[in-house]
């Protein structure tokens, strides 16, 4: 077993982060964004596939592409982000298993059954965007996620071949304090875990 994490490392993941609904403006370069990418991309996934896929939508040209397809309330949030990341997975990803698990062939299973490919892609999708907001914690930046849009038309926007389909948005950049929101309670221990 490792060391635990210090309280404060700790803190600026889970308890002292909040969602950002407001960001200031801040530059994110190719090398931050590469960090995240390469922070993010160790965690675990199910035959190591690695489903998820990353839009990383900067540019006010490609913004403009996105806008169109949010709920009005979270147009602001993109404007306003460094980069919005539109985080989605690829259901042809069993393609790929033959390099990244060698030890098995695992392809035939999710070859054979689309249902069965799109239940790990979205599940393994999701979890990798969940690194990637713990990712960007570590390295000092503020996310919030949205899935107040319209998944078909980014799709159709940014995925035109079918084969990858948008699951969440995830803000990233720096919070301005008018964005973040009176902290919530959450489900205390009890009400939603059991020590068996
Ligand atoms: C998958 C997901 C989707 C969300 N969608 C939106 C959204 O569309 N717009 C928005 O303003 N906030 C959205 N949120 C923000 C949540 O309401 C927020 O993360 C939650 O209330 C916790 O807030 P806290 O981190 O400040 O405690 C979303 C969060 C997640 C994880």
């Amino acid at each position: 077993m490792k060391s635990p994490l210090s309280s404060s490392a700790i803190g600026q993941l889970f308890q002292d982060a909040h969602t950002a609904h407001a960001f200031k403006p801040r530059a994110i370069s190719d090398q931050d964004i590469q960090q995240l990418y390469d922070t993010m991309k160790w965690g675990p996934t199910a035959f190591n596939a690695s489903p998820a896929r990353f839009v990383f939508v900067r540019s006010q040209e490609a913004k403009a592409r996105l806008i169109p397809a949010l709920s009005p309330g979270n147009v602001p949030q993109v404007q306003a982000a460094s980069v919005t990341v539109i985080v989605a997975h690829d259901t042809t990803f069993y393609e790929h298993l033959p390099r990244l698990f060698p030890a098995y062939d695992a392809k035939p299973i999710y070859a054979n059954n689309a249902a069965a490919a799109e239940d790990a892609a979205f599940r393994n999708g999701t979890l990798q965007g969940a690194y990637l907001i713990l990712a960007a914690r570590a390295l000092g930046f503020d996310c919030g996620p949205m899935s107040g849009f319209d998944a078909q038309k980014v799709n159709a926007e940014f995925f035109p071949d079918g084969r990858v389909r948008a699951n969440f948005l995830l803000n990233i950049g720096e919070a301005d304090p008018a964005g973040i929101y009176p902290r919530n309670d959450r489900m205390a221990f009890h009400e939603a875990a059991q020590i068996l």
